[in-house]
């Protein structure tokens, strides 16, 4: 338990901490992978080179800092870390080399206004917060393992590579081991590692599953990214160099944005390659429950997966409407307001402004915050909830 005192000394220093964030955390990653560029194996460059991971982790060392004498609150925000830790591999030994240099780089950006009881404070607040960590993601792992799951990452065989559009490509994926695959639930991404041509380290990507669950493979959709960006090494790798037969590395399936099961009205509003999970979720519905396929691309080029989409909301008496963007632009509040009822659960996934501007539709007609569901793809800029 820490003291009133340390609880004191860490909330006051927050504000601090927060105003000196980026730099702090710069600091740390440049420190951090200087002494251990073995790390590089778990962080994903691009995030680092466009600042965003130093953004998400900072903000959320302090946010868990600020409750830190009431870490229950902040346990839902944790679990959406958990799984992307889980799934990449972060490990217990991690945390004390993530600690350590986080403190020099408090002390490093801050210098004499970082005393020694600041210090110590800090330490002390984030041993607690990397043990709920530590817990809960040991948690994850043993889920991972049960039901003929894996703990860390195995080998996959691609099975078949399939050209799902101009820029959308879908790989089948068996395990070379030839075990049974666990069920996942519909929403949840599994992590794939490569080593990208003329990489020394590994690089690893999130894609959700993007066919319901079955025993002998995983599917993933994969959109080509501009392959002269940071953003664009994995996907270009995987599209132009890796074909039927060869093998990458997966890590079991994770994540938390998945189908509630009741039995209220569903919309579906995905943005671009954002249709991956929730055309899964939808794939899995059953006829009785009333659904709407919202699906913004940028134009008929660009569309992924529509004779899919079409047959299932047939089968289900739904709505299905596509909204090309080139021509129509962003999507608008009366282009969702026939398929909101009080009572609709929204499930929204696409890039970070689209699912921004969904939501703060979504609540401007007055559907409740716990019936909004979305999953950012990238690190999250800001957790909300902790
Ligand atoms: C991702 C927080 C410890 C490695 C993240 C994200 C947050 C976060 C907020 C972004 C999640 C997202 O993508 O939505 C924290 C906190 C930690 C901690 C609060 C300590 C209490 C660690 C440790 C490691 C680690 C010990 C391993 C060295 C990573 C990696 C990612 C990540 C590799 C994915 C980043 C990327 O590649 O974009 N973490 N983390 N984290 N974390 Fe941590």
């Amino acid at each position: 338990m820490l003291s009133q005192q340390t609880i004191d000394i860490i909330k006051s220093t927050v504000p601090v901490l927060e105003k000196y964030g980026v730099t702090i955390t710069k600091t740390f990653y440049k420190n951090m992978f200087a002494e251990n560029p073995q790390l590089l194996n778990y962080f994903n460059h691009a995030n680092q080179q466009q600042g965003r991971q130093q953004t998400a982790l900072a903000n959320s060392v302090y946010a868990a800092a600020a409750h830190i004498d009431n870490l229950e609150a902040i346990v839902p925000a944790v679990m959406l870390i958990a799984h992307k830790h889980r799934a990449l591999g972060i490990l217990p030994e991690h945390y004390p080399i993530v600690g350590q240099n986080l403190l020099r780089a408090i002390k490093e950006v801050l210098g004499d206004a970082a005393t020694d009881e600041i210090i110590n404070a800090w330490a002390e607040a984030y041993g607690v917060i990397a043990d709920v960590f530590i817990s809960v993601e040991e948690d994850l792992y043993q889920k991972a393992e049960a039901n003929g799951g894996w703990r860390l990452f195995k080998p996959f065989k691609v099975a078949k590579k399939v050209a799902e559009n101009d820029e959308v490509s879908s790989f089948y994926l068996v395990p070379e081991d030839g075990q049974p695959l666990p069920e996942f639930e519909p929403g949840q991404y599994v992590t794939v590692r490569v080593k990208p041509t003329g990489s020394e380290y590994f690089a690893n990507r999130h894609y959700t599953v993007s066919q319901p669950s079955n025993n002998n493979e995983y599917r993933i959709s994969v959109k080509r990214e501009d392959e002269n960006t940071p953003a664009g090494v994995v996907s270009t790798f995987l599209h132009n160099e890796i074909n039927e037969g060869d093998t990458v590395e997966l890590s079991a399936p994770a994540g938390g944005f998945t189908l509630v099961e009741n039995n209220n009205p569903v919309l579906f509003v995905s943005g671009g390659i954002g249709v991956t999970p929730l055309n899964t979720m939808l794939q899995t519905m059953e006829l009785g429950r009333n659904v709407t396929f919202y699906q913004s691309a940028r134009n008929n080029k660009s569309v992924a997966f529509k004779e899919q989409i079409e047959k299932k909301i047939d089968e289900l008496n739904g709505t299905y409407r596509i909204h090309y963007s080139d021509e129509l632009g962003y999507i608008k509040k009366e282009d969702l307001a026939p398929f909101i009822q009080p009572n609709t659960e929204v499930y929204v996934c696409g890039p970070a402004p689209f699912m921004e501007s969904v939501i703060s539709i979504a609540k401007e007609l007055n559907v409740s915050n716990e019936n909004i569901h979305y999953e950012f793809f990238g690190p999250l800029m800001t957790v909300n909830a902790l």
